[in-house]
């Protein structure tokens, strides 16, 4: 076993998490190294970039946590836009989300932050929608990024623009502790070389698999199959979000269908026939003719789950490792908020009551 002397900051995940709080951390001015397993399973590549507090019905403090983000997220673009030189498809696109009667409409938790549409006025919205919805919510504020495509490629780029450095293949296989001070990881590489990386400060950021590395994060995974079809442009103007189906159009005409939420199926990667076909009715219960559009591709993955389905935020446990993990299916939304909160604890910024209040409720050992 080697040991490996010089100490940056070490990023425990290379996703969507890993990459906003390198980027924050290195706009500071840290020193910070990304320790990536593998890259394309992280669940920033599989969302569908919904910034949608309202939209997916959030309640009590993670509502506030996602409204306090999606606030933040167009300062948040602009520094990636400019560090990277790339775009990552921001739009305030409003996210309609249609009911069957009006019980359900109005008993819907972000109620009072919509605006309620009648069956007329739901078709004006989105021809095509099908007998089945009688009343709408339309929220104006939600909308979406490009992650899959944009977002995660421009923030590693502008975070080897800001002196990033990256490990890939890499997995983390212990956490080294000393007196309860993070002291290192011990990390396998692709040819099962295994070194001992030193560091005093860590961030674990590490979605689904992050129990695997600290067992006692209460962390499973929920997975979601996805799939595209490519319609004309402009062929859907908001997104759709349905009970168990949502529909996401890009600028190109390319529309997301998320997503199954499997919580028995753990680790099983793959798509299945079953989870498939779910998200086929669900587009049929939406809007019929968009079943006639060519498939494009075809994915799925892991969401981190947390008992009460918010994130942990902030120190954990051991002293001097962060947690920035279990966003379930927020992370894209929350990506924003989480990199800012992060960064300003690491860099012991001034925080104000709302952000120090965020911390304190979604601590690792709230439950
Ligand atoms: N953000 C929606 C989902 O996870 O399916």
């Amino acid at each position: 076993m080697g040991i490996l002397s010089e100490k940056p900051l070490l990023i425990l995940g290379g996703g969507l998490m890993g990459l906003a709080i390198a980027h924050e951390l290195a706009q500071k001015g840290k020193r910070v190294e990304i320790l990536s397993r593998s890259r394309n399973e992280a669940a920033g590549f599989v969302a569908a970039g919904m910034l949608a507090p309202h939209a997916e019905g959030l309640k009590g403090e993670l509502l506030s946590l996602g409204q306090t983000s999606l606030q933040r997220h167009p300062r948040w673009i602009e520094s990636i836009e400019t560090n990277s030189k790339m775009p990552c498809g921001l739009k305030t696109c409003g996210i309609l989300v249609p009911f069957e009667n009006l019980k359900d409409c109005e008993s819907y938790p972000t109620y009072k932050f919509g605006e309620k549409l009648t069956r007329i006025e739901l078709l004006q919205e989105v021809p095509g929608l099908s007998d089945n919805w009688k009343f709408g919510l339309l929220f104006r504020q939600d909308g979406q990024i490009d992650n899959r495509r944009l977002l995660m490629r421009a923030l590693e780029k502008a975070c080897v623009e800001l002196g990033v450095h990256f490990q890939e293949g890499v997995e983390v296989i212990e956490i080294m502790k000393d007196s309860n001070k993070f002291n290192g990881v011990k990390i396998k590489d692709i040819n099962g070389n295994i070194n001992h990386l030193k560091s005093e400060e860590a961030v674990l950021c590490c979605g689904a698999w992050s129990k695997q590395i600290f067992k006692t994060l209460p962390i499973f995974p929920v997975k979601g199959q996805m799939l595209s079809i490519q319609g004309p442009k402009q062929i859907l103007k908001r997104i759709i979000f349905g009970p168990g189906i949502y529909l996401v159009p890009r600028d190109d005409g390319l529309i997301i269908v998320g997503a199954t939420s499997e919580r028995e199926a753990g680790f099983q990667k793959g798509l299945t026939p079953k989870g498939q076909r779910e998200l086929q009715k669900g587009i049929k219960s939406l809007i019929p003719e968009l079943n006639q559009l060519p498939h494009m591709e075809r994915w799925w993955g892991f969401r981190p789950c947390t008992p009460d389905e918010g994130p942990l935020l902030g120190m954990s446990s051991i002293n001097g490792l962060w947690l920035a993990t279990g966003h379930h299916r927020n992370g894209v939304l929350l990506a924003a908020i989480t990199a800012e909160l992060i960064g300003k604890s690491i860099c012991s910024s001034y925080l104000s009551k709302e952000e120090s209040n965020f911390l304190t409720q979604f601590r690792w050992d709230r439950f």
